[in-house]
């Protein structure tokens, strides 16, 4: 049986948070080879503006595509929600695969009542990505939007529980889940890179009987989908993944452990310039 499509996938996010997103696809598709991109010298994205973020996503796309890549997973929330047609634009015809659809179709999937919640940075919420993909899939579904922007440093600094990570979490979600069971969502959508590290909290903060859904298991799924479909899987091999970031690679390589769930070899990261 030949190997198949022996390009690696290209995976892109603002910087590390996209590793969880990086673990489900290795989980799923373990004989593809990935190239991950994180741009942490210009992280956050979640901040900025639209017209910023989808020029920096653009840039570092394009610098991906150098890697002979056969598809690219954009693993920001961020990027996807606001860039994905000037990505999908930059890269035709390579196949393009964001988060917020696939986390969308998690929700959609986990909700019994229609009443679903959304965190995530406040760039994803302002372009209200999440709602409209939802919608799509469940036109009567209500659609509460929440932006966390401090879940990011925390999970960054590793403060994924304690006191600090738990009021946090209190403080952002208590009154979307107040109400009794009859009134309050019963999904939760992770939808920036970095909160499934804080689930625990999150979890308890929303109460019991919510379900916490992320992008990334959907995502994997969306891309093993698209590579079957293209006839570009791989059938063999596999080998180590690449990992590229636009600064400050020993932390990329620290922290990125958290993210991955298991250790990125400090040698491993290389450090590159998306305006070369
Ligand atoms: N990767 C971003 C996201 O998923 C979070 C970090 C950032 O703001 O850049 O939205």
């Amino acid at each position: 049986m030949s190997a198949g499509d022996t390009r690696p996938i290209g995976i892109f996010d603002s910087g590390m948070g996209g590793l969880t997103v990086m673990r489900a696809i290795g989980a799923r598709l373990p004989k593809e080879r990935i190239v991950y991109l994180g741009d942490t010298a210009r992280l956050p994205y979640g901040t900025k503006s639209a017209e910023t973020v989808t020029r920096y996503a653009v840039q570092a796309v394009r610098h991906l595509r150098r890697y002979d890549v056969k598809a690219i997973v954009v693993a920001c929330n961020t990027a996807s929600a606001v860039a994905l047609p000037a990505l999908e634009a930059a890269l035709s015809p390579l196949p393009v695969i964001g988060v917020v659809g696939p986390g969308a179709r998690a929700a959609v999937g986990a909700t019994r009542t229609g009443r679903i919640a959304v965190i995530a940075t406040e760039g994803t919420v302002r372009g209200g990505a999440y709602a409209l993909a939802i919608h799509q899939l469940h036109p009567g579904a209500q659609v509460v939007q929440r932006a966390c922007p401090l879940f990011v440093a925390l999970a960054e600094e590793g403060w994924v529980d304690g006191p600090v990570a738990a009021l946090t979490a209190e403080r952002y979600l208590s009154d979307i889940f107040a109400g009794d069971a009859a009134s309050r969502p019963d999904t939760l959508v992770l939808g920036c890179t970095h909160f499934p590290a804080l689930a625990g909290v999150i979890a308890k903060a929303a109460g019991p009987g919510v379900a916490l859904v992320d992008s990334a298991a959907t995502a994997a799924e969306a891309l093993a989908a698209v590579l079957e479909a293209r006839g570009l899987a791989q059938h063999a091999g596999g080998g180590a993944p690449q990992f590229l970031a636009t600064d400050a690679i020993e932390r990329f390589a620290r922290v990125g452990g958290l993210f991955l769930g298991q250790e990125v070899p400090a040698g491993s990261v290389e450090l590159v310039d998306l305006n070369q």
